[in-house]
């Protein structure tokens, strides 16, 4: 007979844990793989350890993303934030989740992403214009502005208005992050910019409608499928959606490569040496070695048996990324970060896993090599230079500062 969740021994962690950041959260997540132990005990749900479980719960139709639950949690009744969160692609399921995706996919497909680059490439020569000294804050200088900018071009937002993007981004953003809802002022704070970010995309839509353009706008506006079209609602939302998860993830994994490879001149080495082979798997392996997204979150909406477990209705599951991408049958030696690895074809958890698998992840990707490609080219040397400021591993796992000094290609 199946053992009740609730009767396992298990090892304890909190994954909102403001203090799991660097070191420290290897030290605790690796600590985690050598219980030997698949499940994990945190305060409010289970942590999913294994890379094959993980998988399962993110797949299973019994599963779903606890968005409204959280709200709900936070006291968040009503307003926009609310309106945002019952209409988010990640919080709907069956059909509803299925149209969405069908609709919104052939915008970002590794095709249409692969048209951006030369956008990135140009918004990357411009960042690396404006600098003028050799040390300086990576974050601020490339991480934050470059992807907002990139989304920017992307959607056919005004180039003008990239900073007020990123700004909603991070705030909105929160909406998943227990340790920054617990702040009332913060809730106040991303119901404004909800509210603020409709009003901004809301014209640009119209405008759209009546002048197409060569952008996500108009393609959305454009895309049919069986005679459907989204409704106003779906594509202010899905616009949204497409902003909040592209900007702060793609900006935090990307200070995270910098930081792994500023630590690790060697690896910069390979890098350089040959970019065309290395920077793809670069990209790969900081996605899997560091991902921004180490926890994404389940509810059980029916009872599940799992490996002779009974796990009831109502159960909530975290499922850890970082340790099932150290699945050692999967990525040979997990525990090394190492570009020049062969990992195989198994998909790393960083862009999930099932219906909701990352459908920005082609973009990102795109983002990531064309960053990694460009610095390659232009910085022969990184190294970390004092100040890294780190964020909580909890909800996307950021950088705030990261002080690099650059030794850049003579000639
Ligand atoms: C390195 C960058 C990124 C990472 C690590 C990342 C990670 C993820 C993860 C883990 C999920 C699934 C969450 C779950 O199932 O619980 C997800 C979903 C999503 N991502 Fe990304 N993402 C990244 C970049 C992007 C970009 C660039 C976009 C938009 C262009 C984007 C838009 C979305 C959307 C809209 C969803 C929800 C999909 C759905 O519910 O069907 N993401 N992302």
């Amino acid at each position: 007979m199946a053992t009740l969740v609730t009767e396992l021994d298990l090892p304890g962690i909190d994954p909102a844990d403001p203090e799991l950041k660097g070191d420290r959260w290897h030290v605790a997540a690796n600590g985690l793989l050598d219980s030997g132990k698949w499940l994990a005990q945190g305060p409010l749900s289970l942590v999913v350890i294994d890379r094959e479980a993980g998988e399962f719960f993110l797949r299973s139709r019994s599963a779903e993303f606890p968005g409204r639950l959280i709200a709900d949690l936070f006291g968040i009744k009503d307003g926009p934030l609310r309106d945002q969160v019952d209409a988010n692609i990640i919080n709907r399921s069956g059909d509803d989740h299925r149209r969405l995706r069908s609709l919104v996919n052939p915008a970002l497909t590794p095709r249409a992403a692969n048209r951006w680059r030369p956008v990135m490439r140009e918004i990357l020569e411009g960042l690396w214009e404006e600098l003028e000294t050799k040390e300086f804050d990576f974050v601020s200088r490339f991480s934050r502005p470059y992807p907002s900018q990139t989304i920017a071009r992307v959607m056919g937002a005004p180039a003008v208005d990239a900073s007020r993007l990123h700004d909603w981004s991070e705030w909105i953003q929160r909406q998943f992050d227990p340790i920054a809802l617990s702040d009332p002022e913060t809730v106040e704070t991303v119901q404004d910019k909800v509210a603020e970010f409709y009003a901004w995309v809301d014209p640009l839509i119209e405008e759209r409608r009546g002048t197409p353009a060569d952008d996500l706008i108009t393609t959305l506006i454009r895309t049919e499928e069986e005679g459907e079209k989204l409704s106003d609602q779906e594509l202010r939302n899905l616009v949204l959606n497409i902003l909040v998860g592209g900007v702060d993830t793609t900006q935090s994994q990307l200070s995270q490569a910098i930081r792994l490879l500023a630590a690790a001149p060697d690896q910069w080495g390979l890098l350089r040496e040959d970019p065309e082979k290395m920077v793809p798997q670069a990209v790969s392996e900081v996605l899997r070695f560091e991902p921004v997204t180490a926890f994404t979150a389940r509810q059980l909406v029916e009872e599940v048996e799992y490996r002779d477990v009974t796990f009831p209705a109502g159960t909530l599951l975290v499922v850890c990324s970082f340790t099932g991408n150290r699945d050692p049958e999967a990525f040979g030696d997990p525990r090394d970060f190492d570009i020049a690895a062969e990992r195989g074809k198994t998909r790393p958890l960083t862009f999930g896993a099932g219906i909701h698998y990352c459908v920005g992840s082609n973009i990102a990707r795109a983002e990531l090599e064309e960053g990694l490609r460009f610095l390659a080219e232009k910085v022969e040397t990184i190294e970390l230079n004092g100040l890294t400021e780190l964020q909580a591993v909890s909800g996307i796992y950021g950088i705030d500062r990261m002080d690099v000094r650059i030794q850049p290609v003579s000639g």
